[in-house]
């Protein structure tokens, strides 16, 4: 969507992965969706760094609402969990310098089963931007396939006559792929920031691996609909959480790049640990994901990484130096036999072509310094087993 937003993937904290839709404020006090919570992660997000990394958007998910509109028709918050109104929370995650997200659904109800959009997609445009919202989600339970593509098109006319710079996140294409119909990307290009593409994270290595196979297998459908402006969404970070091992949540990390993925962190900012924080707000695996050429990565065909079971991902990113694209190379491995696996490459069979070779250094070991590489030179990785090796590659110039 051209609205001048969102020209690298969007950066923030949402709370859906992590914090579901826990109501009962009584049993759970720290962690229910509140106006409490959303305050504590803005504060957190500043005191602690992630802004200044970058995670900027603070996104409510499901379950902010009251069960009722109001009287005017008007969305409103559940009363108990957020006594002072959005509009006072959000003016508290601006002047922390943070911007605000919020959560609705396309259809009739949320898929937690709260008041949909349907029916009334010009108001809740105009009550989301007069409440200072600058990025929407809009989830698609509850709705008719076959009336999303118009759907989602009324509600981006809403959003941009209300004049207030909000992104467009869309989750119109997973309802597609879900049913296995391939979704409209163009369109979605056209009228959306970024929309997910398939099915929710869940807090484990397995729900990864199946996300990141699904994007591989349908690379060359979906890939080519990236670019600044218009994303394709993997959805959350699963990083600092339960079900990740440190090994995996550098994976997480790396694969993200390479799919130009925005980086939405779902996870418990007070009690994250430092080595996952380490992760998150990693300088240079952030500004490849950022990369301003905006191209999506790719795994390489399995005739080069099959054999041994240790999968081969590159994205182009820039300086472009002579014609030759700068890379990001991810060495993922699906194996599982204990011992970190030793490969040898040659940059050609990688796929990289600039005769004058590359300056290479492994973005994960900031100590190994620098080498420059022949495009025939042969090399040696070891990658861990479900971990990934991740080399950056810039081409000498003349
Ligand atoms: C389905 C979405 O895909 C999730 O990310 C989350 O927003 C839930 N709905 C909330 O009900």
């Amino acid at each position: 969507l051209d609205n001048g937003l969102a020209r690298t993937p969007p950066m923030g904290w949402m709370h859906w992965q992590r914090f579901r839709c826990i109501t009962n404020c009584t049993l759970y006090p720290d962690d229910c969706i509140s106006d409490r919570l959303f305050r504590k992660m803005a504060d957190l997000m500043v005191s602690e760094g992630y802004l200044e990394a970058g995670y900027e958007y603070l996104i409510i998910d499901d379950c902010w609402l009251a069960h009722e509109r109001d009287r005017e028709g008007r969305l409103q918050p559940d009363a108990d969990r957020f006594p002072h109104g959005i509009k006072d929370l959000a003016d508290y995650i601006h002047s922390k310098g943070l911007k605000f997200g919020l959560y609705e659904d396309y259809g009739t109800k949320t898929c937690e089963g709260y008041p949909g959009s349907l029916g009334y997609l010009e108001i809740d445009a105009q009550t989301f931007a007069n409440w200072g919202v600058d990025y929407v989600k809009l989830d698609g339970c509850n709705s008719k396939l076959i009336d999303m593509p118009k759907g989602y098109t009324d509600f981006g006319k809403y959003l941009n006559q209300t004049g207030r710079p909000i992104v467009y996140s869309c989750s119109m294409s997973a309802y597609f792929e879900f049913k296995h119909i391939p979704a409209n990307y163009k369109l979605l290009s056209q009228i959306c920031n970024l929309w997910r593409n398939w099915e929710d994270i869940q807090d484990s290595y397995a729900s990864l691996k199946r996300i990141v196979d699904w994007y591989a297998w349908r690379q060359y459908r979906i890939a080519k609909w990236a670019g600044p402006g218009h994303w394709n969404d993997p959805d959350m970070l699963i990083i600092g959480n339960f079900g990740l091992s440190y090994e995996q949540s550098k994976a997480q990390m790396a694969l993200w790049a390479i799919l130009a993925a925005p980086l939405l962190m779902s996870t418990d900012l007070r009690t994250i640990r430092p080595e996952y924080k380490e992760l998150l707000q990693h300088k240079e695996i952030i500004s490849i994901n950022q990369d301003k050429l905006g191209i999506q990565g790719k795994r390489l065909p399995l005739f080069i990484s099959i054999r041994e079971n240790i999968e081969v991902w590159t994205r182009p990113i820039s300086p472009v130096e002579n014609g030759f694209y700068s890379y990001a190379i991810v060495f993922y491995s699906k194996r599982e036999d204990g011992h970190p696996y030793a490969i040898k490459f040659t940059l050609r069979k990688i796929g990289l072509k600039n005769a004058k070779g590359y300056v290479v250094s492994d973005v994960y070991d900031s100590t190994s310094g620098t080498k420059i590489l022949q495009i025939d030179d042969e090399f040696i990785i070891r990658v861990k087993p479900t971990g990934v090796v991740f080399l950056k590659a810039i081409p000498v110039a003349s």
